[in-house]
């Protein structure tokens, strides 16, 4: 039998490997912060302190105030609360939705703006609320994977048409292409039509400076993303703002995220953050490992005949590029490199499973560039001689498949 071929870590959009620095760290407060945070005796104290912790490391990291931090169960939940928080009662969009079932009769609690590029954890949440009678005016991406900032201004005006926009939701980075979206442009278009911005920035923190989220109101972070556990993450939100809570209970976060927080989770979620603050230097110094990567892949796959095409013809974050590969699934070749040791995806891990292709690329480029595509995404730990490594795995694949087409 050969032997296993040494693991390549292909896929630090769908997550990162905590950082050493922040395993030691949830190591040491798994032996004095073990209590409830929520408790006001010594040990409850001792736990607290991580999470207060916690919430000064993202407060500094987004260069929003620590009171105006919410700590969470991770992105999907920070998005969510904050899609939330904008339109009517307190209940999960998908309780709601299902309370209401067909789209309210009643007029239209206000308008929602929303990228059709975004996180499910956003789309499928703008859906719910769509569902209870918000007015959702969805914007379609360029080809090359931006939102214009004109599309933007254009639905905002059409939306408030049928009802008050009270939020427009834009990811800072897209997570499959990572494409930079315009925020600041976005910012100001929506701040001049009196409604808030909610920047999804969980593929931007730690990867690119504050500027990729400038002039955000609402700013939703995930740890496991920056190195840190999974299973935690924050909201930042302007002081003056008004959240909601999704979940209903006790009186943590202010009551805005009722249920124990992890002093462990948060003790990691800390280091990672501060971590990140100079993270964007190094993820700055990946582009030439990505550019050469992607040079090797269309060497390979132009040698078996199908040279792959980009996906995301814009201003990109450093360390990601998703390929389409004319007459490949993108799904049938992760499986392959699965085989060989190379970890890759071909939509985002949250649809991994699904047969669905890539919502994201079927909105820029079609549901064929979509279903033929695969997302390399590398990190601080990543070397020269994985990306040479996994490119001739790649040539391996491509011979090795080629007697059986797409779809055979
Ligand atoms: C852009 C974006 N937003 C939100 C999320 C969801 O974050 P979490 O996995 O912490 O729920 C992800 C995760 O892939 C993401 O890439």
């Amino acid at each position: 039998m050969r032997p296993a071929a040494r693991a390549i870590y292909l896929d630090w959009n769908a997550t990162t490997p905590p950082h050493p620095e922040v395993l030691a760290a949830m190591q040491a407060a798994a032996e004095v912060a073990w209590a409830n945070p929520a408790s006001v005796h010594g040990p409850g104290r001792r736990a607290r302190a991580f999470v207060e912790q916690a919430r000064e490391a993202v407060a500094r990291l987004t260069g929003f105030d620590a009171r105006d931090v919410v700590l969470t169960s991770g992105g999907t939940e920070a998005n969510n609360l904050a899609l939330c928080h904008a339109f009517g009662e307190a209940g999960t969009p998908a309780a709601a939705a299902g309370e209401a079932g067909t789209p309210a009769s009643r007029q239209p609690q206000g308008a929602l703006v929303v990228s059709r590029i975004e996180h499910p954890s956003v789309t499928r949440a703008a859906e719910a609320l769509a569902a209870r009678g918000v007015h959702v005016a969805w914007v379609d991406p360029e080809p090359s994977g931006r939102v214009a900032p004109e599309a933007i201004a254009a639905a905002v005006d059409r939306a408030a048409a049928v009802a008050p926009v009270r939020l427009v939701s834009l990811q800072a980075v897209n997570h499959e292409t990572g494409v930079v979206q315009p925020i600041a442009e976005a910012a100001a278009i929506v701040h001049a039509r009196g409604a808030r911005l909610h920047v999804d920035a969980v593929q931007a923190v730690g990867r690119l400076p504050p500027e990729a989220w400038v002039g955000a109101d609402l700013v939703s972070v995930a740890a496991h993303k920056i190195r840190g556990p999974k299973g935690i993450g924050a909201l930042a939100v302007r002081p003056g703002i008004r959240l909601r809570p999704v979940l209903l209970g006790g009186a943590q976060e202010r009551g805005l995220r009722p249920g124990t927080q992890d002093p462990l989770a948060a003790a990691g979620f800390a280091v990672a953050a501060l971590r990140a603050i100079s993270a964007p230097a190094r993820y700055a110094a990946l582009a030439p490992l990505r550019d050469r990567l992607e040079a090797e892949l269309v060497e390979v796959g132009r040698a078996a005949g199908a040279a792959p095409i980009r996906n995301g013809d814009e201003v990109r974050a450093p360390h990601v590029t998703n390929l389409s590969w004319p007459g490949w699934r993108g799904d049938e070749l992760c499986a392959a490199l699965d085989l060989e040791g190379v970890a890759v995806s071909s939509g985002s891990a949250c649809s991994a499973g699904t047969a669905e292709p890539s919502p994201v690329l079927t909105a820029m480029l079609g549901p064929e560039r979509a279903a033929s595509a695969v997302r390399f995404s590398i990190g601080e730990d990543t070397t020269e001689a994985d990306l040479i490594e996994a490119a001739r795995r790649v040539a391996r694949v491509l011979s090795r498949l080629r007697s059986f087409p797409a779809g055979s």
